[in-house]
C-alpha cells in the first residue's frame, strides 16, 4: 500500500481473542516498546527499551468489558462542546483574514453546515505561536466576531516549538524562567522546525505547563475556543525526526531522559493546552485537537490520524485506523476527509465525505499546493451530494451527540468493528471496511473508485435500508446498490434513532424538535424498544451539577396494540422545542387509530399539527405530540 509510514499515537495496548473470550494487555511504558504478534508463532512478545513498566492484565470475558475496564484505569472522553462535533473546515493554510470570512460566508450562502475553520501556521507572524502575523490577518478579533456572528468558529494551530528569538517575548519569558528542554550538562536542545531553530517547552515539569496553559489567554481572549495541537510527537526536521534521546526531562524533579519518555510529550502538551483553555473559558468546554498522544489522551483531546494522502486505499485504511482507535479509548478521532497530501478529485471527496460524517470526528483537510477541497470546489453536482452528507451529520446530531456523552460515561467507542457486538460472528472477525455507529446502525462505505455496488454483511436480525425502508435478513452478505449519491446505510430492526432538525452549525436558533424513527414496529409479539435521549446546552459545564434532561421513549407491543409513551426521568435542561415527532418506519401491521390522537394528512403534520398520519409513499406512520414535562403514552391501534 502506498505510503503508510507515518503514525503518531502511541497507546500500548494488545487486545487478545481467543474463540469468544478477550483480555487486555497495557504496557504503561512511555518509551519505545515492541507488541510482535509474527515472529513465535503462538506467543506475542512484548518488549520496552528502557525504564520500568507497569504491566496491566485486563479481564473481559467480553471485548467491551477490556474496553470498559482499560478507559476506566486511563480516562475516558469527556463530553465536548457540541460545536465539536460538527463538520470542520481547514486547509494547508487559509492565507488571510480575507480568505478567511469569505470562506465562511461562502459556506452561508451555499447553506453547507459548518461549525469550525482552522488556521494552518500561515496565520503565524513567521510561525511564532502565540501571534497572529500583521499583515496578513491585521484583526483577528474582529474576524472572530464576524464569524461566530455566522455561527462559526475558529481553531488555531500551535505546535511546541517555540522559535529562538531574542526579540519575541515568549521566547525571552521561556529563557528567563527555564521552561525549555536541556540536555544533561544544561545545554539547550533546539530543533528545527516551521519557526526555524526552535526550543520546546519541558511539558513533564507542571510549572512548565502551567506556564504554557497561561499563554493561551492569548487566543481565548480573541473569543478562541479551540486548539489544533501538531508537531507534537515532537516531531523534528532531523535525521530521527524527533528530539534527541539524551535531553533530560525535569519531571517535576525525578529527571528522566526523553527516550525514556517520548511517548508523553504529545499528551503533556495537550493536557496542559485543555487545562490552560478551561481555565480561561470560564465554564465552557474547551476542544483540543492533537497529532500525537499516549494511552490517556482521550481525556483531553480529540485525535486525527495525521498526514494521509488523497489516495482511496488511505480512504480505506481510515476505517481499521480510527475504529482500533475506538477499542483502545479514543473515542473522539477521524482522518483528515478527502485525504491531505496530494490531489483528490470529486469522486474521492464524495465518497471520503459520505464515510466520514458517520466517524466521531469530521474534518476536511488538505495540503498547501493540492488542489482546492472545499465542498464547492467540484462543480454543483458534487456540492450538492456533498451538501447533503455533511447536511445529514446535522441531522443525526442529536443521535451522535447521545453516542458522545455514551461514551464519556462508558468508555466504548462512537464506532465500532462489528466484532464489539457480535463476537460469536466468526464472518465480523476481520472485518474493517464496514462498521458500527453505535450498536444498531451499519455504515457500509464505498471506498473503490467508479463503484455502484459493494457487497455488505449483515450480522443478524433483520436491517433497515436507512434511504429505501427495504428489509433484509441478516447472517449474510448482500449486494448493496450504491451509485454515487448513496451510502449504503442499515438499521437494526427493532431500535429507535434520534434525529433533530437541518442545521447550519450546532448552535442553530431551529427549533430542536427531534423525530424518534423506530425500525420494524410491529403490533404483536415481543416487540418491545426503548431510547434514551440525554440533553444539555452543548458548551457548558452546567451537566456535571445536573443541568441536563434525559428522555426515555418506550415502545412495546400489546394486544394488538402498538404502544409508545414517553417520559423525562430528569429534565434540567429544557430544548427549544414544544413538539415531539415519533416515526414508526414501515410498521408491520396498519394502523387504524391512534387512542387521543385525531388523523391529519401528512402537510398538516408538516406544518406542525398535532395527530396521526400515514405517509401513503412510505407506509410510514408519522404522530406529533406536545413535549410535556410529564410525559405521555398513546397506544395505535391495528386495523
Ligand atoms: C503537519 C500536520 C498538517 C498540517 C501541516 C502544517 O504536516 O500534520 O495537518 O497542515 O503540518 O502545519
Amino acid at each position: 500500500m502506498p505510503e503508510i509510514e507515518a503514525l503518531y499515537e502511541s497507546i500500548p495496548l494488545l487486545i487478545h481473542m481467543h474463540g469468544c473470550v478477550s483480555c487486555g494487555l497495557f504496557l504503561d511504558n512511555p518509551g519505545r516498546s515492541d507488541f510482535d504478534m509474527r515472529s513465535h508463532g503462538v506467543a506475542f512478545t512484548v518488549s520496552c527499551t528502557t525504564g520500568s513498566y507497569d504491566l496491566y492484565f485486563i479481564n473481559g470475558p467480553e471485548l467491551k468489558d477490556v474496553v470498559k475496564r482499560y478507559t476506566a484505569l486511563t480516562g475516558r472522553i469527556k463530553l465536548p462542546p457540541k460545536w465539536a462535533i460538527g463538520y470542520h473546515q481547514s486547509r494547508y493554510s487559509y492565507m488571510n483574514q480575507q480568505e478567511v470570512l469569505e470562506l465562511g460566508r461562502t459556506f452561508r450562502a451555499k447553506q453547507i453546515p459548518c461549525d469550525v475553520i482552522y488556521l494552518d501556521i500561515h496565520y503565524m507572524d513567521e510561525y511564532r505561536v502565540f501571534t497572529f502575523d500583521p499583515v496578513r490577518f491585521p484583526d483577528p478579533a474582529g474576524m472572530i466576531r464576524e464569524l461566530r456572528e455566522m455561527g462559526i468558529r475558529i481553531v488555531p494551530i500551535v505546535d511546541p516549538g517555540v522559535k529562538k528569538d531574542a526579540k519575541y517575548p515568549v521566547y525571552q519569558e521561556g529563557i528567563r524562567e527555564d521552561h525549555f528542554c536541556r540536555k544533561l550538562e544544561g545545554d539547550l536542545f533546539f530543533g528545527e522546525v516551521w519557526p526555524g531553530t526552535s526550543a520546546f517547552p519541558d511539558f513533564t515539569d507542571d510549572r512548565t505547563a502551567k506556564w504554557w496553559a497561561d499563554q493561551h489567554a492569548f487566543y481565548t481572549e480573541l473569543g478562541i475556543e479551540g486548539i489544533w495541537n501538531d508537531m507534537n510527537e515532537p516531531a523534528v526536521f532531523n535525521e530521527s525526526k524527533t528530539m534527541d534521546l539524551d535531553v533530560m526531562h525535569r519531571n517535576n524533579g525525578k529527571p528522566l531522559t526523553h527516550e525514556e519518555l517520548h511517548n508523553l510529550y504529545g499528551l503533556l502538551m495537550s493536557k496542559s493546552t485543555f487545562e490552560g483553555m478551561k481555565e480561561q473559558l470560564d465554564r465552557r468546554r474547551p476542544f483540543v485537537l492533537t497529532r500525537a498522544g499516549y494511552a490517556g489522551i482521550q481525556r483531553y483531546a480529540a485525535v486525527w490520524t495525521g498526514d494521509n494522502r488523497s489516495f482511496w486505499e488511505h480512504m480505506a485504511m481510515a476505517m481499521p485506523m480510527v475504529l482500533n482507535m475506538g477499542l483502545s479509548g479514543l473515542a473522539f478521532a477521524g482522518p483528515d476527509i478527502g485525504g491531505f497530501a496530494h490531489h483528490t478529485s470529486a469522486e474521492l471527496l464524495i465518497r471520503w465525505t459520505q464515510m466520514g460524517v458517520f466517524f466521531p470526528y469530521c474534518r476536511n483537510h488538505s495540503a498547501l499546493e493540492t488542489v482546492r477541497q472545499e465542498p464547492w470546489s467540484f462543480g454543483e453536482e458534487a456540492e450538492a451530494i456533498l451538501r447533503e452528507y455533511i447536511g445529514l451529520r446535522y441531522r443525526w446530531m442529536p443521535q451522535m451527540y447521545n453516542l458522545f456523552h455514551e461514551a464519556s460515561v462508558t468508555g466504548l467507542p462512537v464506532i465500532s468493528p462489528l466484532i464489539l457486538e457480535y463476537p460469536h460472528d466468526p464472518n465480523v472477525t476481520n472485518l474493517c471496511d464496514q462498521f458500527l455507529l453505535g450498536d444498531n446502525v451499519l455504515i457500509a462505505p464505498v471506498y473503490r473508485p467508479d463503484t455502484d455496488h459493494r457487497a455488505v454483511y449483515l450480522p443478524e436480525g433483520t436491517w433497515l435500508d436507512y434511504w429505501t425502508g427495504e428489509g433484509h435478513e441478516g447472517g449474510r452478505y448482500i449486494l448493496a446498490h450504491s451509485p454515487l449519491s448513496v451510502l449504503p446505510v442499515y438499521v437494526k430492526a427493532g431500535s429507535i434513532i434520534a434525529e433533530g432538525p437541518l442545521k447550519q452549525h450546532a448552535e442553530d436558533e431551529a427549533d430542536d424538535t427531534v423525530t424518534f424513527h423506530v425500525y420494524g414496529a410491529e403490533a404483536d409479539g415481543d416487540f418491545q424498544t426503548a431510547y434514551r435521549l440525554y440533553e444539555d446546552d452543548g458548551v457548558s459545564y452546567g451537566y456535571e451539577v445536573g443541568a441536563y434532561s434525559e428522555l426515555l421513549l418506550e415502545t412495546r407491543a400489546e394486544q394488538g396494540k402498538f404502544v409508545l409513551s414517553y417520559a423525562y426521568p430528569h429534565r434540567q435542561y429544557e430544548a427549544r422545542r414544544s413538539r415531539l415527532r415519533i416515526v414508526l418506519r414501515r410498521p408491520k401491521f396498519r394502523p387504524a387509530e391512534v387512542e387521543g390522537l385525531g388523523q391529519l394528512t401528512p402537510e398538516q403534520m408538516e406544518q406542525g399539527a398535532l395527530g396521526w398520519a400515514v405517509d401513503d409513499r412510505s407506509g410510514d406512520l408519522i404522530i406529533q405530540v406536545e413535549d410535556r414535562p410529564e410525559g405521555g403514552q398513546w397506544a395505535v391501534i391495528s386495523a
